[in-house]
């Protein structure tokens, strides 16, 4: 009996830790999730408005890895914990993006959900958890992503893009979703650390 509560109260303890953990994965992932739609939107926006469509497509087929690898780095050292980030969609521009066998039911439930309140998907693993965050379509991206291209737009996307099947879309809709990965034994030290401080600070 006594073995018997013995383990139930570590079972429960183990899964307090999980929830403080998934707690805290969701606070980070919409932080660095906002992070990197930021960091990418204004680049690309920064080049649309000075040079066109055109060269804003040259510009993120080339840059749109070099800023997802940046701004990694730029919120591991911020948020003090291991972390990946990707973008996927089941209707992608680059194969690169497209979602992996994990990935396909987690995007799905994304895609169910009303757009209004929109909430996060979580996957815990034994090592990692990945929180999914949706990415839904605005006036800017109908530019690039909409039903009614351009012609010069059309071009620059043929050139880069051999099998793009991110056209067609409208404003709201689903586009996507932001992937961020957090390494559990990077967000289990954190949460120490944050005892830590919070047992110091009393
Ligand atoms: C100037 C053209 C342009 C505009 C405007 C634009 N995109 Fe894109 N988008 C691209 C290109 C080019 C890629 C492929 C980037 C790459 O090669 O990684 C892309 C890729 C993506 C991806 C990754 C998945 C995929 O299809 O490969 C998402 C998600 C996305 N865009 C969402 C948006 C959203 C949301 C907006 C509006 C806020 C937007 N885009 C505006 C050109 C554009």
């Amino acid at each position: 009996m006594k073995k018997l509560l013995v383990s139930l109260m570590v079972v429960s303890a183990l899964f307090a830790e999980a929830t403080k953990e998934e707690q805290l994965a969701k606070k980070i992932a919409l932080e660095a999730s906002m992070q990197y739609q930021k960091d990418l939107q204004n680049a690309m926006e920064k080049v649309l408005y000075s040079k066109g469509p055109a060269a804003a497509i040259q510009f993120c087929s080339k840059h749109a890895y070099p800023i997802t690898m940046r701004t990694t780095l730029k919120l591991r050292r911020k948020l003090g914990v291991k972390l990946k980030l990707k973008r996927i969609s089941f209707k992608y521009r680059d194969s690169a993006d497209a979602p992996n066998v994990l990935n396909v039911e987690p995007l799905k439930e994304l895609q169910r959900q009303d757009p209004r309140h929109p909430q996060v998907v979580m996957r815990v693993y034994p090592n990692r958890i990945d929180v999914y965050e949706p990415i839904y379509v605005q006036k800017v991206c109908l530019k690039c992503h909409g039903s009614n291209l351009s012609g010069e737009v059309k071009k620059a996307l043929s050139k880069y893009y051999e099998n793009d099947k991110a056209r067609g879309y409208h404003v709201g809709d689903f586009r996507g979703a932001v992937v961020v990965t957090i390494e559990r034994r990077s967000l289990q030290k954190l949460i120490k650390k944050q005892s830590q401080t919070d047992t110091n600070a009393q």
